[in-house]
């Protein structure tokens, strides 16, 4: 038996066969997708990365290649060489891109490699745990889902090369073992052999040398780099990642935004022949927390947050009236025309909402003569009257209510939103809708740390007017030159302006209460590279994993990326993380304790 390819050339991929080769001899490799025996007669889907073809053994044409054939079996790595023919009447297949035709191996059928039983058959792969299907992503790899995912991805980042090198952009290679960059996450540590007690850190990001890169005078980079971030996963984030890593001289918000956008449209034109028209819309970050409670709003569909703590502020009703007296807001959503809605829908959506910290979720159904609520009974007629003109409520709505703190407000509505905008099917839709977010704040207050800490990172420029009139009182009204790029209610960017200035550096990274010595400890190769003539200079950074995971229309980056970890940052294929030997501990001068 033959397990080479020798003297079986092949002449096409099975997936690209047309009615153009027909009577001629047709060579081609593949797997077994499915085999079918029609009364002596096999019929084999054969399979490789461009699609399937199928595959003839005629006992009556040749009994050697028909006899072979009965030993296939799934997932048999094989080649044919045979005659390409039509198939009879009645047995086209339309939903084949090749359902026309059939290859009949009348010449030669070579077993290359033999399958074990598929861990899974790769036709059911959907409902198969998602562990098991990690475990064996080589096979999980054979569907064309996932090649159709990965390919795409190939075609992506071919054309996001294209685009940058056309636009005088230069690709620069930074390092992977270097030191700590603050992006907000924890850092993967690699201890250091031959520096005793030393760690690198992998980057979250390449931040700080796409700037030295700026001060060295290269004007446009860009790269398309791995980032390691150990924070908490889901469906949207992994320890791993690729960013479109990008920076330019001499540049200001626009600059940078044009730029952007044009390569998001260059793009989505040569991979999906997705024309998105430009400029993409823009938001501040005040608007969209303001009508969305977020700072990624999915701006197709409607459903915005409607403020009405003005209405209640002399309320008999005990729950919004402290509420306000404490500061925080009353925000409503009107579910326009779900007001059919059952108490255990109700009592779900309030179950959801509870999740970001809402103590209730408020309603009031509006019907043509009455308002159907548990607590309409402490509303005054006019709160009543001028909720409903607020809320632009009709009969048939139905209205939603947090009184909490802003916080509270935002993340519990924002979250209800999506699920109303689910309840009624407004999602999934097939069209991309990008939209910029601007003037974010510089700072956010952290109560776990007790401290500001950077919104973006600590390298964004403030609006030097802001900066000047807060920056001994509220540091949170502070608005910084950053801008995020969101797609469908999800990031998928994010950059800034950055600070030239060694001296301004160090005031921002003060107002963190980063104290000199722990910034020149920290960040003294920025600080002093600040001081050689470093360009004005900005950038932004791409999420590349989800921009594909949102161009194919897939539920996590996990699809898009060939070999992802698990939520638990696990690998099920090579079981990494895993342990190491004494002797490899040893040499690195670590101890563990348990
Ligand atoms: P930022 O931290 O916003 O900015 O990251 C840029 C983009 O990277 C994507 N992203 C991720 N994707 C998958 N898994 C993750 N764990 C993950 N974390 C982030 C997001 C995000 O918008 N240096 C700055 C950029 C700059 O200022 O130029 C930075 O890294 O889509
Ligand atoms: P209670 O007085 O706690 O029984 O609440 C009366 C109604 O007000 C219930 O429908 C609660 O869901 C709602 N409710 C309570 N607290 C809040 C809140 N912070 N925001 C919105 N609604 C609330």
């Amino acid at each position: 038996m033959k397990t080479d390819i020798d003297g079986l050339t092949r002449t096409d991929y099975c997936g690209n066969i047309t009615k153009e080769q027909l009577n001629k001899e047709v060579t081609v490799y593949g797997w077994v997708n499915s085999w079918r025996d029609h009364g002596g007669v096999i019929f084999i889907d054969l399979r490789d990365r461009t699609g399937i073809i199928q595959i003839v053994f005629d006992p009556s044409d040749n009994k050697e290649t028909h006899n072979y054939a009965q030993s296939l079996r799934s997932e048999y790595c094989v080649a044919a060489r045979g005659h390409l023919r039509s198939r009879p009447e009645g047995t086209i297949n339309p939903n084949l891109a090749t359902g026309e035709v059939e290859l009949l191996v009348d010449c030669e059928l070579r077993i290359l490699s033999e399958s074990k039983t598929p861990p899974f058959p790769l036709s059911e792969a959907d409902n198969v745990g998602e562990d098991r299907r990690l475990k064996y992503r080589y096979m999980d790899l054979r569907r064309e889902k996932l090649q159709k995912n990965l390919i795409i991805r190939h075609k992506t980042v071919k054309a996001v090369r294209d685009f940058y090198d056309k636009n005088g952009f230069i690709e620069v290679e930074t390092p992977v073992l270097t030191k700590s960059t603050p992006e907000g996450a924890r850092d993967y540590l690699v201890p250091s052999r031959v520096n005793k007690e030393k760690f690198y850190a992998l980057p979250q990001s390449p931040q700080l040398f796409k700037q030295l890169l700026m001060i060295a005078g290269f004007d446009r980079y860009f790269q398309v780099v791995k980032c390691f971030r150990d924070e908490d996963l889901r469906a949207d984030r992994q320890p791993e990642f690729t960013q479109i890593d990008v920076e330019s001289s001499f540049v200001n918000e626009e600059d940078v935004i044009s730029v952007s956008e044009k390569m998001l449209q260059y793009v989505f034109r040569n991979v999906l022949n997705f024309d998105i028209p430009l400029p993409i819309p823009r938001m501040t970050h005040k608007e969209a927390m303001d009508r969305f409670g977020t700072d990624k709003p999915d701006i197709r569909f409607p459903l915005e947050l409607v403020d009405v703590g003005e209405i209640f502020k002399k309320t008999g009703f005990g729950v919004f009236k402290n509420v306000l007296e404490k500061g925080g807001q009353i925000k409503l959503i009107n579910a326009e025309a779900m007001g059919d809605m059952t108490r255990r829908q109700i009592d779900r959506l309030t179950a959801l909402t509870a999740c970001y910290g809402a103590k209730g979720l408020a309603w009031i159904k509006v019907k043509a003569d009455l308002l159907q609520s548990p607590i309409i009974k402490f509303f005054s007629d006019n709160e009543k009257k001028e909720l409903l003109k607020k809320a632009e409520a009709r009969p048939g709505d139905l209205l939603f209510f947090v009184a909490d703190t802003k916080k509270v407000v935002a993340d519990s509505l924002s979250h209800l939103r999506l699920e109303l905008a689910k309840i009624k099917g407004y999602l999934p839709n097939k069209n991309f809708s990008f939209l910029w977010v601007t003037d974010f704040p510089l700072f956010e207050w952290s109560d776990t740390e007790e401290r500001f800490l950077s919104m973006h990172h600590p390298f964004t420029a403030p609006f030097a007017a802001d900066l000047e009139k807060y920056k001994n009182g509220d540091l949170s009204k502070i608005r910084s030159r950053a801008y995020d790029i969101t797609l469908n209610g999800n990031e998928i960017g994010g950059g800034s302006i950055r600070i030239n200035r060694s001296d301004l550096q160090l005031e921002m990274l003060n107002l963190l209460r980063i104290d000199e010595k722990e910034a020149r400890q920290k960040f003294g190769f920025l600080l002093d590279a600040l001081n050689y003539g470093a360009p004005p200079h900005g950038g932004i950074a791409f999420g590349l994993d989800r921009i594909i995971m949102l161009m194919v229309g897939a539920d996590s980056i996990r699809d898009v990326i060939a070999f992802p970890k698990t939520q638990r940052a696990y690998c099920p294929l090579t079981d990494a993380p895993s342990s190491v030997t004494a002797k490899q501990l040893r040499e690195l001068h670590i101890r563990t304790i348990v």
